[in-house]
């Protein structure tokens, strides 16, 4: 990949105490802010920077997404997000994320008939799952075995062959589903059900999760939209904490089915993709509009290290664009359920009124995030909390292994390996147990 470099423009970094300067290359990208090229820092300079939780670090070069936080704009390969909602479907944008550009029809055609045809998982899989407690939680699950594929497909984990790359990325997106779905059917003891190549991907999903082989199961279309729709929402969001992590993972050389159980594992904390779980905790936490208040201020409280959970976030400094497209999600599937009165919904709605009215939460520019009002939807749609972020995953790998390919493909890229300061011991002496005090 060629990096975009601006014209000759440069910064220069002056150290005070010795005086020496040293010229850095200012880097363009299409749009988005301008980068200063840090790599030759330390070989000039003998500094290294200093940013924990790269809050101003670009880690890579990306063509895959773009996200503008201060106007809360969010665009794949150059379409709104609002747009792919809208007018799109999740099959056309993992097409789109893994190959750079929509599909026609006829591509769109054997993309799915493709991923289709990797839905079922080996069979020997089925039993892997005994293993597990049936208490686990499913992101547990998760981990272990969407890991655990990389002893089942041996034949798409080299990693130097690009049609072995293509299959697994492939294999990864249509045996999620299927993985999601046999960890809920494992925790509560009803047989797992096979996938059904001629329903559609997320009509597929709600199948596999709600039906059961005794009785002809119907997939609520009004239902499918949404989950589809959701799937979408989280598809991909540039270099996020989880994504973050599949990269990392790659760099090594690891083989993509141990990149994307990295990238589980990082999505299962509650800061990250665990918070649509945890907002639901929340709410029923706060119980009551009149508990409102009196929830905010513990959360404005910094001892007490209550979050408002669904609320804040790294990029964004404005409403997240997948938030509100969530918030609409969310009244058609409560209409189609035929559901008037949401308490949940109702609650979730005058906190964040009286949070976007709150001195604290505007100071800081904090707002609902995606993880906001996406619970109180699937559960709506009979997802247990525990299925939440299992259901982000679902949606996040095609985003995962987009960004893993794109790194693979990268030949700028090394394994990843940041610096530190270290603040511990200066050199000591050894000394020998029967001599320490
Ligand atoms: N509730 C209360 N205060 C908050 C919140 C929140 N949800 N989020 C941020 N703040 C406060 C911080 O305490 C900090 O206050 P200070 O300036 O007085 O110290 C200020 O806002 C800035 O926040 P940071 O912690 O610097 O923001 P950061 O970018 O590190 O964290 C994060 C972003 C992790 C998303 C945070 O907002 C958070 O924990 N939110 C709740 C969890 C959540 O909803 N996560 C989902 C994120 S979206 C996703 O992954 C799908």
């Amino acid at each position: 990949m060629a990096t975009s470099k601006g014209k000759n423009e440069t910064v220069t970094l002056i150290d005070n105490i010795s005086g020496k300067r040293v010229d850095l290359p200012v880097l363009n990208g299409t749009i988005g802010p301008k980068v200063i090229d840090i790599r030759r820092l330390y070989a000039e300079t003998g500094f290294f920077t200093y940013d924990p939780g790269y809050t101003a670090t670009g880690s890579t070069e990306s063509r895959i997404t773009y996200i503008d936080g201060d106007k809360g704009v969010l665009l794949h390969r150059g379409y709104a997000i609002e747009d792919l909602a809208e007018k799109s479907d999740f099959m056309e944008v993992c097409y789109l994320l893994l190959k750079g550009e929509l599909p026609t029809k006829e591509q769109k055609t054997r993309f799915e008939h493709d991923i289709s045809r990797h839905t079922m998982v080996h069979e020997q899989l089925n039993f892997f799952f005994r293993g597990f407690r049936r208490d686990a939680h499913p992101m547990a699950i998760m981990c272990g075995v969407v890991g655990a594929l990389s002893a089942f497909y041996h034949d798409s984990t080299d990693i130097t062959d690009p049609r072995q790359r293509m299959i697994a990325s492939y294999r990864l997106v249509a045996k999620m589903p299927t993985i999601a779905a046999m960890a809920y059917k494992y925790s509560i003891g009803q047989p797992f059900m096979y996938p059904r190549n001629d329903l559609k991907f997320a009509e597929n999903f709600l199948y596999m999760m709600f039906g059961v082989p005794c009785e002809e199961y119907k997939v609520n279309p009004v239902l499918a939209k949404a989950m589809d729709r959701i799937f979408i929402l989280h598809a991909d969001h540039e270099q996020n904490a989880s994504t973050s992590t599949v990269r990392m993972a790659g760099s090594t050389g690891a083989n993509p089915f141990a990149c994307i159980a990295a990238g589980i594992a990082s999505l299962w904390g509650p800061a990250h993709g665990g918070a649509n779980e945890a907002v639901l905790k929340m709410l029923g936490e706060i119980g009551d509009k009149k508990h409102i208040k009196a929830y905010l201020a513990r959360v404005k409280d910094k001892k007490d290290g209550t979050m408002l959970m669904g609320f804040g976030h790294r990029v964004y400094k404005n409403y997240d664009p997948r938030a509100k497209v969530m918030q609409k999600t969310c009244y058609e599937v409560l209409d189609a359920l035929k559901i008037k009165n949401e308490p949940l919904l109702d609650l979730a709605m005058e906190l964040e009124q009286i949070a976007l009215n709150d001195n604290y939460f505007v100071d800081r520019k904090l707002y609902p995030n995606v993880d906001f009002y996406s619970g109180i939807i699937l559960k709506a749609m009979g997802f247990p909390t525990s299925m939440f972020t299992v259901l982000f995953a679902v949606a996040r790998t095609v985003g995962w292994i987009s960004q893993w390919s794109e790194l693979i493909d990268d030949k700028e890229q090394k394994i990843g390996r940041p610096r530190q300061l270290y603040t511990g011991a200066e050199p000591r002496k050894f000394v020998p147990i029967s001599k320490r005090t």
